[in-house]
């Protein structure tokens, strides 16, 4: 069986990993393809040094633009790709405009179409990923589940169980196959942290991060907290400029965007976790760290049911009394089932059990 693997950005590169090397155990044939929607070397290339990736096969160079242009250069690019490749099926991961891009062209070509981490549901139309989520599910053949809720949103929009495969969390497979490496990095050194008594942000989504006004309040917030619990926040290129412009309060200290490695090790040893990133609700989750989610919503509320996370919003006061509560009394978790390090397994054994047949099981 011969697969196009497709990876764009950073939270992709973690996902996409698991599963072209469970695909090569069993003897398929795995074109590695980049569409190059991020780029610098630390949302990049540090996660192939950090995670052992080969150099991708195909490499799109699309960069950034708006929705329109990123999306359009990697359907345009990937077009013809597919053609000459011509493989049995393409696997996309997650939610980026790379992701729904390469979904778009595939269910036009022929070849069959995976979307790993399929069912997430937010709500909020508001964010491009949920765009981006419902409309690659809709043209998927198979549907990998991270977890049953995801299964239950498929279902409720009309997906047959036949399509649908609860196959566990990919992330978590890396996560749980690299935490011995990255519990030997010296990055607490480096930044001069003590473990546990520091806090780690994120912050980069368009309704965090574009608007001064909210990101300000955000930022107001982060200053109340770090009076008694400092904050590192590796700072994504999204988010750099307005940072610059309105400056960060004491306590808050800004610092390039971290390795894989790096990444793992601080949020391992961090007191509590603030971010608005979905793959970060989840490692903290399987990590058993305290996390606090700067957003109203979640695409992930298993990591709130069974895990540590805790909606906080994005209005200052709340995120405060928020952060305090979860500081005096930290929410007792669980990890949640098939969060195993076997979902790129399962993924494989749908893949190849499924064959090359050219069924295209969707709703009517
Ligand atoms: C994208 C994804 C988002 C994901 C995030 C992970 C979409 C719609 N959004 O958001 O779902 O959570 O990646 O980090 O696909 N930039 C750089 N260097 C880079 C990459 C980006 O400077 O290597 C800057 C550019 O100014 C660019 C901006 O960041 O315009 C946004 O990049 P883009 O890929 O469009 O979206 P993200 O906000 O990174
Ligand atoms: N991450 C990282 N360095 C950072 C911030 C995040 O390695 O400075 C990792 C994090 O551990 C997780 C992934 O990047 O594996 C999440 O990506 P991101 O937050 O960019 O995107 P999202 O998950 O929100 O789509």
């Amino acid at each position: 069986m011969s697969v196009i693997c497709v990876a764009g950005a950073r939270p992709n590169y973690m996902k996409i990993k698991p599963v072209m090397d469970a695909l090569e155990r069993r003897g398929a044939e795995v074109v590695l393809v980049h569409t190059g929607q991020h780029y610098d070397d630390s949302m990049n290339e540090v996660f192939f040094r950090d995670l052992g990736i080969r150099p991708p096969d195909r490499f799109l160079g699309v960069g950034s633009g708006s929705h329109a242009e990123q999306t359009g250069r990697v359907m345009t690019a990937f077009e013809p790709l597919l053609q000459e490749v011509a493989p049995d099926a393409v696997v996309v991961v997650g939610d980026i405009n790379s992701t729904l891009a390469c979904a778009l062209v595939t269910a036009k070509a022929g070849p069959l179409l995976a979307h790993v981490e399929a069912g997430l549901r937010s709500r909020d139309w508001s964010m491009p990923e949920e765009v981006n989520r419902v409309a690659t599910d809709r043209v998927s053949d198979y549907l990998l589940a991270p977890s049953p809720d995801a299964a239950d949103n498929l279902r409720a929009e009309g997906y047959r169980d036949d399509q649908i495969h609860v196959v566990g969390n990919v992330m978590i497979d890396t996560l749980l196959a690299n935490l011995d490496r990255a519990r030997r990095s010296d990055v607490l050194d480096r930044y001069g942290l003590t473990p546990k008594e520091y806090g780690l942000v994120t912050l980069h989504r368009p309704a965090n991060v574009d608007d001064p006004a909210v990101l300000a309040g955000l930022l107001k917030a982060l200053g109340e907290i770090a009076a008694d619990c400092p904050l590192l926040l590796p700072v994504h290129p999204r988010a750099a400029g307005r940072l610059a412009e309105l400056g960060v309060p004491g306590g808050v200290r800004l610092v390039p965007p971290a390795g894989y490695l790096d990444f793992i090790a601080l949020q391992d040893s961090a007191r509590v976790v603030l971010t608005d990133s979905g793959g970060v609700q989840e490692e903290t989750t399987a990590l058993g760290v305290p996390c606090v989610t700067l957003r109203d919503n979640t695409e992930r509320p298993i990591t709130v049911e069974q895990g540590t996370n805790v909606l906080a919003g994005r209005d200052p006061a709340r995120i405060v009394a928020t952060t305090a509560a979860v500081l005096a009394r930290p929410p007792a978790a669980r990890r949640p089932e098939l969060w195993d390090g076997r979902a790129s397994e399962r993924i494989a054994d749908v893949l190849l059990e499924g064959g090359t047949a050219r069924t295209r099981p969707r709703p009517t």
